[in-house]
């Protein structure tokens, strides 16, 4: 298993605030590693210190097996970056841009103009090359900052809130992007504040919040922790306290909140439990006119667990 990024220990700190705390962080290499927490839990500054743009206070960073990440020139060269919002020059055409940089990295001739060209298509930006950038949208604007971060054949991509302020339609156009990215063999870092992007695109995850890891692990697995059982609502003609202690006595049931004729029930355990607190109602002498099982969103429990936390 090859690694990515390490960091060990690692440790930010601006004036009173700790914006890293003692993170130890690991991604494997060819993995689209999802970087998650809310606003304010450290993203940023963790990757501008993985990047060398920032120093850290204490802890280690070993990127692409070089300790010091990338405050190491040749270490930096081969890590693509689009930072968070990317700002970039309105007054030149989005060809002119990825040329400039492509420049930069020393390409010149048709070399540039090949590598050009396969990043305008990779990002689905062709037919608007020769526009100016003052003149795209929003998701042209960051899918430019994706190509941009390409330059160079880069072996660790690493993305700052890729899909920032985009809708629905946008977000999924970056998503796809990724993808492909990750398929030609690059490891993807990217940090994110939505639960649901990086479940939709990452292999694996680290949630932090406070500068702080939380929980670490493959999708899948961190699905299988965040995941609780359902919640299962009713609606009674009329509550009795028999109905109340046969609901209560159901052996998954966790806890009940009553609201007049309505009850929240909290399961245990997974599985569909309606039939058997129906019968449990029935058998009480009870008539149910309404029952719905409310599933709860993964949004709704990456919230739950920051609170945990807190
Ligand atoms: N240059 C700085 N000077 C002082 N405080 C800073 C600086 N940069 C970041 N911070 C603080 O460090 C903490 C972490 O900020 P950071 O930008 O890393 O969070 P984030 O997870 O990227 O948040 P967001 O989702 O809003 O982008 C915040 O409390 C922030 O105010
Ligand atoms: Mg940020």
């Amino acid at each position: 298993m090859d690694i990515a990024i390490e960091t060990k220990g690692l440790t930010k700190i601006f004036g009173r605030i700790i914006a890293v705390d003692r993170l130890d962080l690991k991604v494997e290499v060819g993995t689209v590693h999802g970087f998650l927490g809310p606003n304010g839990a450290g993203k940023t500054t963790t990757i501008k210190l993985i990047l060398g743009l920032l120093k850290p206070d204490s802890g280690s960073i070993n990127v692409l097996g070089f300790n010091g990440g990338g405050q190491r020139i040749d270490v930096r060269s081969r890590i693509g970056y689009m930072p968070e919002l990317p700002k970039l020059p309105n007054f030149l055409k989005g060809r002119e841009l990825l040329e400039i940089y492509s420049e930069i990295y020393g390409l010149s001739g048709m070399d540039k103009v090949n590598e050009v060209k396969r990043l305008l298509e990779l990002v689905g930006l062709r037919d608007r090359a020769n526009d100016l950038i003052g003149h795209y949208s929003k998701g042209m604007q960051q899918r430019l900052g994706l190509a941009q971060a390409l330059i160079g054949d880069p072996d660790l991509v690493i993305l700052d809130e890729p899909s920032l302020g985009l809708d629905p339609i946008g977000m999924v156009e970056i998503r796809e992007i990724i993808k492909k990215i990750a398929s030609e063999g690059r490891t993807v870092f990217l940090s994110s504040h939505l639960l649901n992007e990086v479940q939709q695109v990452c292999s694996h995850a680290t949630v932090i919040n406070k500068g702080m890891k939380i929980i670490e692990g493959s999708i899948s697995n961190l699905l299988e922790k965040l995941s609780k059982p359902n919640e299962v609502i009713i609606e009674l003609e009329k509550v009795t306290p028999e109905i109340i202690k046969a609901i209560r006595d159901l052996s998954f049931v966790e806890k009940v909140n009553w609201i007049g004729n309505k009850a929240e029930i909290f399961c245990s355990k997974k599985g569909d439990f309606r039939a058997d607190i129906s019968r449990a109602i029935i058998n009480a002498g009870g008539i149910i006119t309404g029952m719905r099982v409310e599933e709860r969103s993964l949004e709704e429990l990456f919230i739950e667990l920051i609170k945990k936390r807190d």
